[in-house]
């Protein structure tokens, strides 16, 4: 590990003189260079082209200095690997045909072809080490069994969630026979990322936060902690992000993972209570307060540094991904006022 690497470090619970920062959906809309990119090549193209994709990721790092690049391809390319066909419509977010809905579609899928279909990925990870500096993390990810299912199963983006529910609550084995084939195919893929170079991955459950409390652990929970226990040999941290609050969030602290991503609506206090030292944690500014002024961004980004204090393990995020129309400046001033305050607060005497 490079000496210099703060994310590592952090993620790994070791002192640090700042807290390391990067923003989830770094990479995307907000950017003016990425929108340039993308009048050119549609979403899927950029993905699938490794310089591409490599350049997209190396964007927010030359602009920003993140002190983590997160590896920019999407979490759907999994169920394509699969055998569905995938579709970004412009307003409309991704579209899954044919959705899945019965014991055969399922037995159907395959995970055989899963690391030769998505090399393009591995190769996008090669070209980004080989630029990236030392210093810079490189982390990979997937979506996780139940929110890949969800996209699978409703086929497009929704609010009730009517299909995926109805099948756990009609027909609980057909979902549990997906769960696992995912969980098998996206360990499998985390494995290929690792193998390329990435130095950390992280595992997406959006959509575990429609569930029950008392489904959570059944439906999404435990793939997600199956999938930290079987990357465990390779000794890449592992972090496990959902949303859901604070309950969802205790359901992965018995889990071989070594970070748990906070989303912003958990009380950061809670969660420490809860879960630190053991875990290092990851989040949570609340994405929207960079709609605020940049004295809010410089007062949030405040309260939470001093939540922690001097403790290790914390890496500054949003708590969830960045919105696509936020002022570029207010980004920057987030990451200067990260820096500076949480270098201070580790200078101070108590
Ligand atoms: O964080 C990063 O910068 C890395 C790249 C990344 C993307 N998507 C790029 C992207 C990651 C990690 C994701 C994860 C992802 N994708 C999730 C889980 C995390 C989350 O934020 O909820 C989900 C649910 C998806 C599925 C997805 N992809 C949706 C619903 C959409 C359309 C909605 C939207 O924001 O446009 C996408 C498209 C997508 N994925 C874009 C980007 C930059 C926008 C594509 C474009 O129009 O250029």
């Amino acid at each position: 590990m490079s000496e210099n690497n703060l994310f590592l470090k952090a993620i790994h619970k070791k002192p640090v003189e700042r807290t390391p920062v990067w923003i989830m959906r770094q990479a995307g809309r907000y950017l003016p260079e990425y929108r340039a990119l993308r009048e050119k090549y549609d979403f899927l193209t950029v993905c699938k082209t490794p310089e591409l994709a490599a350049e997209v990721t190396l964007q927010p790092i030359k602009r920003f200095g993140f002190d983590a690049a997160i590896l920019f391809s999407d979490i759907l390319v999994v169920p394509e690997a699969m055998g569905q066909t995938l579709e970004f419509m412009p307003d409309h977010g991704p579209k899954l045909t044919p959705p899945i809905r019965s014991a055969e579609q399922v037995e159907r899928l395959t995970t055989a072809e899963i690391v030769d279909k998505l090399q393009y990925v591995a190769q996008a990870i090669k070209v980004i080490r080989n630029e990236l500096d030392e210093n810079t993390a490189l982390i990979g990810f997937s979506g996780s069994p139940f929110t890949l299912a969800a996209y699978m199963i409703e086929g497009k983006p929704t609010r009730h969630f009517k299909h995926i529910k109805g099948m756990m609550y009609r027909e609980p084995q057909i979902l549990e026979a997906l769960l696992q084939k995912l969980t098998d195919g996206i360990v499998e893929y985390l494995q290929m990322q690792i193998r390329a170079g990435v130095q950390a991955v992280q595992v997406f459950d959006t959509w575990g936060s429609v569930l029950p409390l008392h489904l959570y652990e059944p439906f999404s929970a435990r793939y997600m902690k199956e999938i930290a226990y079987k990357l465990q040999k390779n000794g890449v941290p592992v972090i496990l992000f959902g949303m859901g609050g604070i309950d969802h969030l205790i359901q992965l602290g018995d889990s071989l993972a070594q970070a748990l991503g906070v989303d912003w609506q958990t009380d950061m206090e809670q969660a420490i209570r809860l879960l630190h030292p053991e875990y290092a944690l990851q989040g949570n500014l609340d994405p929207t307060v960079l709609y605020g002024s940049k004295e809010t961004i410089t007062r949030e980004v405040e309260r939470i540094l001093k939540i922690f204090g001097k403790q290790n393990g914390h890496i500054f995020n949003l708590g969830h991904g960045i919105h696509p129309d936020v002022p570029l400046e207010n980004v920057e001033h987030l990451v200067q006022e990260v820096r500076r305050i949480s270098a201070e607060l580790r200078k101070a005497d108590d």
